[in-house]
């Protein structure tokens, strides 16, 4: 869409003056490895055509002012450049917010406002990380509209400040890192440990990815995810006795295997088995990928979501009743869970020429199954955030 087309009326009628710049932040999923960024491994997401659109100028006072075509019934939010706390009743413009304060506390200067009208069109709470699009989307525009020179990489950690400090989530930085970095095409395989990363062709040939949408809203995701880590850590703390290793993304398999009955009982087992086995299986999709082997590609992915379901417990009955459906269909490659699970999104690999007969079927195993319909989109592998 030309952002400047779709959105100069409405920020028109808002703040009574023209936009002057436009920015787009897209959405991400990820393709395997889940669950291992905040435990020292392997992720490998991609960026999304679906994303966050402004439109912006300068207001020449030292109030930044919010609409969001999304959310017409909260209106105008308004903040003050040099109030950045933290308040639940400005709602969204608290991601801006918490940009702005860091980007200041790092040292940069922002004195002048602005006028910042958004439209996104990623699906709401689908765990398409339309926070960290939003994060980022604010990262873009005051580094363009403040003349400021920040590293990617420093926008990118600053966004996941706003989920950890301001928000209090303790998220690992695969949503940030992918929104910032991500590129046409490529998706990123990031050790989260060193954020070494490498780009690796999303070469898919006669085959498209199909993002599964559980229209689910993911209630429990804050709680369960704080529970997760907090699981890994304990479980690392005590193989750290009988190995010498800082993350569970240093253990292989094998050695996991070896010293796992450190571990005082079985859930601690499973949660650390699917950080560690997660890992691995992301390093060899990665390869197989890179080789053009898309059927053992899909085969982790399959077992990827049968390791988040079983011993990392994150998926639900949603997410397998898509995941599961979508294993049964002729010409699907594999599928998993996608992002931080209890409903969200999940991805299958399917034919393109498949597509079609994918939706409907598993449409309709999901309707029978939970009693409302999903929802199903076409994803293509866009840009980072920037300016356009
Ligand atoms: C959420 C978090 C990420 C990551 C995923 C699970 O999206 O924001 O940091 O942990 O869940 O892989």
């Amino acid at each position: 869409m030309n952002p400047f087309e779709m959105l100069s009326p409405a920020f028109q009628e808002t703040f009574g003056t023209s936009p002057t710049h436009a920015f787009f932040s897209p959405g991400r999923i990820n393709l395997i490895g889940e669950h291992t960024d905040y435990n020292g491994g392997h992720v490998f997401p991609a960026t999304i055509t679906l994303g966050t659109y402004a439109v912006v100028a300068a207001n020449h006072t030292q109030t930044v002012r919010l609409y969001s075509n999304n959310f017409p019934e909260i209106g105008v939010l308004t903040f003050d450049l040099e109030d950045l706390e933290f308040r639940k009743a400005d709602s969204w413009a608290n991601y801006v917010k918490g940009m702005v304060k860091y980007l200041k506390e790092s040292g940069h200067t922002i004195t002048e406002g602005l006028d910042i009208l958004i439209e996104g069109n990623i699906p709401n709470a689908s765990g398409l990380s339309s926070s960290a699009s939003l994060e980022l989307l604010a990262g873009v525009i005051f580094e363009k509209m403040a003349h400021l020179t920040v590293a990617r990489l420093d926008l990118v950690k600053l966004g996941k400040r706003v989920e950890n400090e301001f928000f209090g989530l303790n998220s690992g930085i695969m949503d940030q890192f992918a929104v910032g970095m991500g590129e046409k095409g490529f998706a990123l395989l990031l050790d989260t440990n060193t954020l070494e990363y490498e780009k690796v062709p999303v070469a898919l040939g006669e085959n498209v990815i199909v993002i599964m949408n559980t229209k689910k809203r993911r209630e429990l995701v804050d709680s369960k995810y704080n529970e997760r880590l907090s699981e890994c850590q304990e479980a690392l703390a005590l193989l750290q006795t009988k190995a010498n290793i800082q993350s569970l993304g240093d253990l292989s398999t094998t050695a996991f295997e070896s010293i796992k009955d450190v571990l005082p009982n079985e859930t601690l087992v499973k949660r650390a088995r699917h950080a560690v086995t997660e890992n691995e299986r992301t390093l060899v999709a990665a390869e197989k990928l890179k080789t053009g082997d898309l059927a053992s590609f899909g085969q982790l992915m399959n077992q990827s979501h049968i390791s988040l379901r079983d011993d990392y417990e994150v998926s639900g009955m949603e997410l397998d009743a898509l995941v599961e459906a979508a294993w049964q269909q002729d010409g699907v490659l594999g599928a998993r869970m996608t992002g931080a699970g209890f409903g969200g999104c999940a991805i299958a690999i399917v034919e393109k020429e498949k597509t079609e007969q994918f939706i409907r079927e598993v449409g309709a195993a999901y309707e029978a199954a939970v009693g409302y319909p999903g929802e199903f989109y076409v994803a293509e592998i866009g840009d980072g955030a920037t300016e356009l």
